[in-house]
């Protein structure tokens, strides 16, 4: 099967107060506002119309995650495939109306997916030197599903995602697109929702100046820096003003040999034997990271 998806699109999240998480977004991760009324937010951190959205509601909640198709074609074929994954489709118009075409699915666990075309992007507009960490691009998401091997198959049905590695016990797996990255999107196994939204940031100093504006935040790394055996990406990672986590990751690893990579099973789960198998270097994963929960909002 060819892939559908070529890489994350963007993401879509609820909240309560629209102020402190725009505030956030654009003092500490260097995203700027592309369009705001008094209803939604759409900011990015590159040329892209919109990476990150922003909706007022009376829940902090992931309203959806939006995955990029290259074609009018492949967004046709991605919704004829919905219902024959056992989802349904909520909208066959994309959420955003800079997309030339977009289908929303909900799936059965309760997550909501929009599979559209490419965001529009002025390419010469990359850098936007700001306060913040200077993210450069988004990156991937980790959502989390009661039943994460159910979520891979959909995802593989639907837009054709690839295994790049998974745990044996399928509490963790990493599904790659088009672009080749690693993952674009992670499934952890826990009730449904989204694990944390990454963002790219260019340099290893951007994650010192990350720690020190947390602080003028008065907040702290949520765990990191750290480099990940599994994609071998540097992390660290926050907790935003509404909840959600954020990674920030740099330097995912390519499979550029697609056609013959071997997903790599994790088959050693226990600590400390695994510690060195899901990270390069770094310290273990703390509780409440393991732990986090945010959220998905109720499917429309
Ligand atoms: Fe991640």
């Amino acid at each position: 099967m060819t892939y559908l998806v070529n890489a994350l699109g963007h993401v879509q999240i609820n909240v309560t107060d629209m102020a402190p998480v725009v505030r956030e977004a654009t003092e500490l991760l260097g995203l700027h506002v592309t369009r705001s009324d008094t209803q939604q937010t759409w900011l990015a951190c590159s040329g892209r119309t919109a990476e990150l959205v922003f909706h007022r509601a009376e829940a902090n909640a992931v309203r959806s995650v939006g995955f990029e198709a290259l074609t009018v074609r492949a967004v046709e074929e991605a919704a004829r495939r919905v219902p024959e994954a056992g989802c349904r489709v909520l909208s066959e118009k994309p959420s955003l109306d800079c997309c030339a075409a977009g289908v929303v699915f909900a799936t059965p666990q309760g997550h909501t997916f929009e599979i559209h075309t490419p965001i529009p992007d002025r390419i010469y507009d990359r850098r936007h030197f700001g306060a913040g960490v200077d993210a450069i691009r988004m990156d991937h998401v980790n959502i989390t599903s009661p039943e994460p091997a159910e979520t891979q198959r959909q995802v593989e049905r639907i837009m054709g995602l690839k295994l790049s590695e998974k745990m044996v016990d399928d509490g963790l797996i990493w599904m790659r697109g088009g672009n080749r990255q690693h993952h674009i999107m992670g499934i952890v196994r826990g009730q449904t929702g989204l694990h944390h939204y990454s963002f790219e940031l260019e340099n290893f100093g951007q994650y010192c100046r990350l720690g020190d504006l947390l602080d003028r935040f008065e907040k702290q790394l949520a765990w990191g820096p750290g480099r990940h055996r599994p994609g071998d990406n540097i992390y660290a990672y926050y907790v935003d003003a509404a909840g959600a986590m954020v990674e920030c990751s740099s330097g995912m690893a390519l499979v550029a040999d697609d056609e013959n990579y071997q997903p790599n099973i994790i088959t050693t789960l226990k600590r400390p034997e695994n510690v060195r198998v899901l990270n390069v270097w770094g310290t273990p994963a703390p509780q409440p990271w393991l732990a986090h929960h945010f959220p998905y909002a109720p499917v429309a």
